[in-house]
């Protein structure tokens, strides 16, 4: 153990972190959610519990895989608590129940750029959707986004990926900052940020129970945090580092992507008078594309932009399948070409209902997304919490130069509010899927 790589320089870990968080996440599930959450109250919500739900949770992963330099299986024994080993099982299920739709939204990611290249979108922003998003072309180009996915974790170009997340943030917050400016040039852009920045006190007094479920989701799953990705990242870190100021760059920076992207699209909802919440699932996309076809010079920016959302997705992506698959080498002990091949026809198969209709996508989202991952992070934030509480506070306070009272906040931030709050939003999500479930599917 004692030669286990870590990340060569403070960036490179940053920079691996910052890959998984934005991705999807960011900038088509964002604006979508909150644009269907009633807007600006849903942004006060959802920045609330980044900071004080999702970075806590997420420093907890930090501390695991620090301390056991193990990925999420492996690390519960390696700190002596092994039958808290669920979380790591529960954490490789609901990745791999994301990755197979996610893999299908990066499908439309690819079919977008071949959009932008041959204008197939022109002047049909809202039929191209509907081509992109259920039929045999979805799932042929969500096995293309799989392959591409297992391409890298199999063929080891992981070093080819992080070189090119180097690239890839200062290049995607470049290309948003100017279509932002684009967009606040549009006839509907006043109105689109009084939808999105200004809050109304009375609807968020009234509505804040009713958005906290959506909210707490969004916020785990823009993190990549809830199913282990960050015990991993953790592990390859040196005990010299700040992890709370490492957790804080890498919130901070995903938590500006998204915000960006809302500043991109929801000008663009009302000069092209879609209310809000009616865009659905693929607001963003056609929203964007429609944008693109007015924008002189939009088929090149276009494709640029899908370009690079493809590649925020991919190392995403990634992230999610590293889990998947060091779970299964550890469980059946097989080989890791092995174990990739499996996983990746897994997820294909699992994730064919939510190519052919998007009644799937939202119920397979709602179940992974909305429960699963909140699970995970509530049995995160209690083992970290109530069990491992003295550990992680040595851990945690090694590399952190804070003051005293730094690591005991946290570990009570995590022992009550964390928990009060993730026990209600999982409890009203529970019964929300369920009602999903019964409404679109029976
Ligand atoms: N955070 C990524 C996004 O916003 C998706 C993602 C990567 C993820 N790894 C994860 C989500 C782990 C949940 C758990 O697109």
């Amino acid at each position: 153990m004692g030669s286990r790589e870590t990340w060569a320089t403070r960036l490179g870990f940053i920079l691996a972190a910052i890959g998984s968080a934005v991705g999807l996440g960011n900038i088509w599930r964002f604006p979508f959610i909150t644009a269907e959450s009633g807007g600006a109250a849903f942004l006060v919500v959802y920045l609330l519990l980044v900071a004080f739900i999702g970075l806590p949770v997420m420093l907890v992963e930090f501390v695991i895989g620090r301390e056991s330099k193990q990925n999420v299986v492996d690390a519960f024994p390696a700190i002596g608590y092994g039958n808290w080993k669920a979380i790591g099982v529960i954490g490789s299920i609901t990745g791999f129940i994301i990755l197979s739709y996610y893999s299908v939204v990066g499908g439309w990611v690819i079919q977008y750029i071949l959009g932008s290249i041959t204008g197939a979108y022109t002047g049909g922003a809202e039929a191209y959707f509907g081509q992109v998003s259920s039929g045999l072309n979805t799932a042929g180009f969500d096995l293309l986004f799989i392959l591409l996915v297992a391409g890298v974790v199999g063929f080891g170009v992981r070093d080819g990926l992080e070189r090119a997340a180097k690239l890839l943030v200062p290049s995607v917050v470049g290309l948003m900052l100017f279509l932002a400016v684009y967009a606040a040039t549009l006839p509907g852009a006043a109105e689109g940020y009084a939808y999105y920045l200004s809050p109304n006190l009375a609807t968020l007094r009234s509505d804040a129970l009713a958005i906290l479920p959506a909210a707490a989701g969004q916020a785990f799953f823009t993190l990549s945090t809830g199913v282990g990705v960050m015990i991993t990242y953790g592990s390859y870190l040196d005990e010299d580092r700040s992890l709370l100021r490492d957790g804080f760059v890498i919130m901070l920076a995903d938590t500006c992507i998204a915000v960006l992207a809302g500043l991109i699209v929801f000008p663009v909802f009302f000069a092209q008078g879609i209310a809000p919440g009616d865009g659905g699932i693929g607001a963003t996309f056609v929203s964007l594309a429609g944008a693109f076809t007015t924008l002189p010079g939009g088929r090149l920016i276009g494709t640029v932009f899908f370009v690079i959302l493809l590649l925020a997705a991919l190392t995403s992506a990634f992230s999610i399948l590293e889990v998947i698959v060091s779970f299964i080498i550890d469980t059946t002990g097989i080989e890791r070409s092995a174990a990739t091949a499996g996983s990746v026809a897994g997820i294909f198969v699992v994730g064919l209902p939510t190519a052919f209709d998007l009644k799937y996508l939202t119920v397979y989202d709602a179940i992974a997304n909305n429960v699963l991952l909140l699970l995970g992070g509530l049995l995160l934030a209690l083992f970290g919490g109530w069990v491992y509480a003295t550990d992680a506070v040595t851990e945690f306070s090694k590399g952190l130069n804070a003051p005293q009272f730094v690591p005991k906040l946290w570990i009570w931030v995590l022992r009550v509010p964390v928990v009060v709050v993730l026990s209600y939003v999982l409890y009203q999500n529970i019964a929300d899927v369920i009602q999903t479930i019964q409404t679109s599917l029976l």
